[in-house]
């Protein structure tokens, strides 16, 4: 196994030349575009790496997996579908649009910006540090490590320049979607998408629900198969948000990227899988990080369909 996923991380370099970095957050344009690594942990604790895997990047949109989480533990989905569905988007993450057109206002799902920020204001907490709490603890559980850290210049630069996402926070505060302060709900939005981690951190957190719940390290169970039965569905269908179907295709895996350049990929019952690649494809996807999912799917025989 070791062989293959170095033979794959140098056959697909030549990806890391193509695409962007996110800039349109400023603390990210530093991230280097040449990095791509991968880390995988199966659902017996085994782990394997190559490439870049030890380098620390900013979860992102990653963080939206651990706030769904949170929401569905802390609501039943019913009262969590009142609010967000868990439709799949045809535009970016960040869009606008359909707050107002579709769906009754409610944001299209978990993965995409409007509905992460309103998944946090489900989330259990009476004060905003509270809530963060509740996400990064759970976090810290989930990717087995307590070492987990915000990354304070993303986060002052997020917070600086997230007009966007206050954009779309406001507009669900009018339609009555979300009823708490907003710049409080953005603020925590911003931390954890600033929290730093690497791929062996998001490849426990797909080990975790590649095993329905329970942490291959401990055999503790952590989140109840139902849940992760949802969060796995709604990977597959939203998390690579308007390239979820050739993603689908291509992969076959659920799997939810982040604009640091991180991809978390759960196979389910086998392990889970993080990579990165910090130059994104114009879905927010990291280039790279596609190609080498692309190469173990097939190698391995990984597709879920
Ligand atoms: O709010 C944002 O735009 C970023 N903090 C997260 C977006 C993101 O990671 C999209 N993923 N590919």
């Amino acid at each position: 196994m070791k062989d293959l996923l170095e033979t794959i991380v140098e056959k697909n370099r030549k990806w890391t030349k193509y695409g962007n970095i996110a800039t349109y957050i400023p603390g990210l344009a530093n991230s280097d575009a040449d990095h791509l690594g991968v880390f995988i942990c199966d659902i017996r604790g085994e782990e394997y790496f190559a490439g870049d895997y030890d380098v620390k990047f900013t979860i992102q949109s990653i963080s939206k997996i651990v706030s769904f989480i949170c929401a569905l533990i802390d609501n039943d989905f019913q009262k969590l579908s009142k609010k967000i569905s868990v439709e799949p988007t045809a535009d970016g993450f960040n869009s606008i649009v359909n707050l107002e057109t579709k769906n009754g206002h409610r944001p299209l799902n978990p993965m995409i910006n409007a509905g992460a920020i309103a998944t946090i204001s489900m989330v259990n907490g009476l004060t905003p540090k509270e809530k963060f709490n509740r996400v990064y603890d759970f976090m810290k559980k989930v990717t087995n490590n307590n070492h987990i850290y915000i990354n304070n210049n993303i986060y002052y630069s997020e917070k600086t320049t997230g007009d966007r996402n206050r954009a779309l926070a406001y507009y669900m505060k009018s339609t009555g979607i979300i009823e708490e302060n907003i710049e409080e709900i953005l603020n925590v939005y911003f931390k954890l998408c600033s929290i730093e981690i690497t791929c062996k951190d998001i490849a426990y957190m797909g080990a975790v629900l590649a095993n329905d719940g329970i942490l291959p390290m401990s055999g503790e169970r952590i989140i109840t198969k139902e849940i992760s039965k949802i969060v796995k569905a709604v990977m597959t269908t939203c998390g690579m948000y308007d390239s979820s179907g050739k993603f689908a295709v291509k992969v076959g895996l659920p799997a939810k990227s982040g604009v640091g350049g991180g991809i978390m990929a759960v196979v389910p019952k086998k392990m889970g899988i993080g990579v990165l690649g910090p130059a994104l494809d114009e879905s927010g996807n990291s280039i790279a990080g596609i190609k080498v999912l692309e190469d173990l799917s097939k190698e391995l025989d990984l597709s879920i369909f």
